[in-house]
């Protein structure tokens, strides 16, 4: 048995700050601990009364620095690493200028792990314990990520993305080999480790009805994997989406004819929403997910985080790296608060880390499992320094309180604002 005290300023949450009061959901104690045995938390409360009730334990002392849940990126997209921040185009040009070029070389096994391993690399500098991932149309990309993963010890959840239409030869599948090959997949990976499958059509204007049928199909047969797609990015997508599937009702009824609608359903983006589709992402309990910096990045509009949580909705956040433009989920949340700002509302520090730790794992129907400082969660833990740069540091030293002391590294911080990551009780950094 290894017994771990992690000692600093701890952050933890009970209840859905983004609905009730902030200040009832998030718990900071400035000499706390963490208790952590074989990988998982045992117990989060002061400093002292953990120390003297296991002085058998290795103790880590932070000082003043921030423990907090590691973060959950609840949307992105490895094969992208390699061209983040490319520059000037919207979705549909942008996917087919600099995405399927780059995805087409995932089929190549050692390219696929070594991106698989640079992203998972990045992503835990950056303080993000667990992602959720599209790979390419390849079960090799696939492989390669949940191999990447587990090296680490990282939970993740991850997809073979399924196109049959709009896409180069070289990105193309079958509604057969789309459901033979996700189902391999997902037999192989679905409960292994810390790993989760998800089936993953790209999205509708990249497959035939049939395709998402073929899906939908497979969803019904393995109802405890996720399904991950995206949903209402962007006008001109939307547009698209209404000349190919003349008969449904909207973007989402493409996905709810052919079983691709459910619970377990995590949706990307959801930013031009229709009312009807608000009320069914609202009655079926499925989840969203609030990709900020690529919203702006690519052009695509002002997600509502608030009129979504009014609704009972499932809100994640995620980098959507590539079309995001950065690894980081602090400067993902400050731009979260920026796009709030732009719809009138200023999110506070505490829900936006909410946000990134809790609210993704809720998303991904992981509750309590990851995104979690809390007994009985994995131990993946983000410890924040924050006064990591001159410019933060010396607006750090005129803070007021625990909020304004944070609010500067959320806004500013970055990769140096993470002052070490521990994953399933492994610390990274040392
Ligand atoms: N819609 C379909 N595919 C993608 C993708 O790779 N990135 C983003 N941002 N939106 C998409
Ligand atoms: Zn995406």
């Amino acid at each position: 048995m290894t017994k771990q005290l992690i000692l600093g300023t701890t952050l933890r949450f009970t209840g859905l700050p983004l609905v009730d009061a902030w200040e009832d959901c998030a718990h900071v104690n400035t000499a706390g601990g963490v208790l952590v045995v074989d990988g998982q938390i045992m117990a989060v409360d002061d400093a002292s009364t953990l120390k003297s009730a296991h002085p058998d334990a290795k103790v880590t002392d932070y000082g003043t620095d921030m423990i907090t849940a590691g973060f959950v990126d609840a949307h992105m997209h490895y094969p992208q690493t390699a061209m983040i921040a490319s520059w000037g185009k919207q979705l549909i040009d942008w996917l087919n200028t600099y995405t399927f070029p780059e995805e087409s070389q995932f089929g190549d096994a050692d390219y696929a792990a070594e991106i698989a391993g640079r992203t998972c690399d990045l992503a835990i500098a950056h303080g993000t314990t667990s992602l959720t991932s599209f790979c390419t149309i390849h079960p090799t990309s696939v492989d390669a990520f949940f191999d990447a993963a587990a090296t680490r010890g990282m939970a993740v959840v991850a997809g073979k993305t399924c196109m049959d239409r709009n896409a180069p030869d070289t990105l193309r599948d079958t509604p057969q080999s789309a459901y033979d090959e996700s189902k391999a997949l997902l037999e192989k990976w679905h409960g292994v480790g810390r790993g989760t499958y998800a089936i993953t059509p790209r999205f509708s204007p990249t497959s035939t009805p049939d395709q998402l049928a073929a899906l939908g199909a497979l969803w019904a047969e393995n109802p405890d994997c996720l399904m991950q797609t995206h949903l209402s990015e962007q006008h001109d997508e939307i547009a698209w989406v209404r000349d190919l599937f003349p008969t449904a009702r909207d973007y989402l009824d493409t996905y709810e004819t052919h079983g691709l609608l459910g619970k377990k359903g995590i949706y990307g983006h959801c930013i031009h929403l229709e009312p009807r589709e608000i009320d069914r992402l609202s009655e079926v309990g499925a989840g969203v997910v609030h990709c900020p910096t690529s919203n702006t990045f690519i052009g695509s509009g002002l997600f509502d985080t608030l009129g979504l949580a009014a609704r009972g909705i499932r809100t994640g956040l995620a980098t959507d790296t590539g079309g995001g433009s950065s690894f980081s989920m602090l400067r993902t949340m400050a731009a979260a608060y920026e796009i709030g700002q732009l719809r009138g509302s200023a999110l506070h520090p505490a829900q936006l880390i909410w946000m990134a730790t809790e609210g993704s794992a809720a998303a991904l129907h992981k509750s309590g499992e990851i995104g979690h400082l809390g007994a009985g969660a994995a131990a993946d833990i983000t410890v924040l320094n924050l006064a990591s740069t001159p410019a933060i540091a010396q607006r750090h030293a005129r803070a007021t309180d625990v909020w304004d002391a944070l609010f500067p590294t959320i806004m500013m911080g970055d990769d140096r604002a993470i002052r070490d990551v521990w994953i399933a009780g492994v610390r990274q950094q040392g």
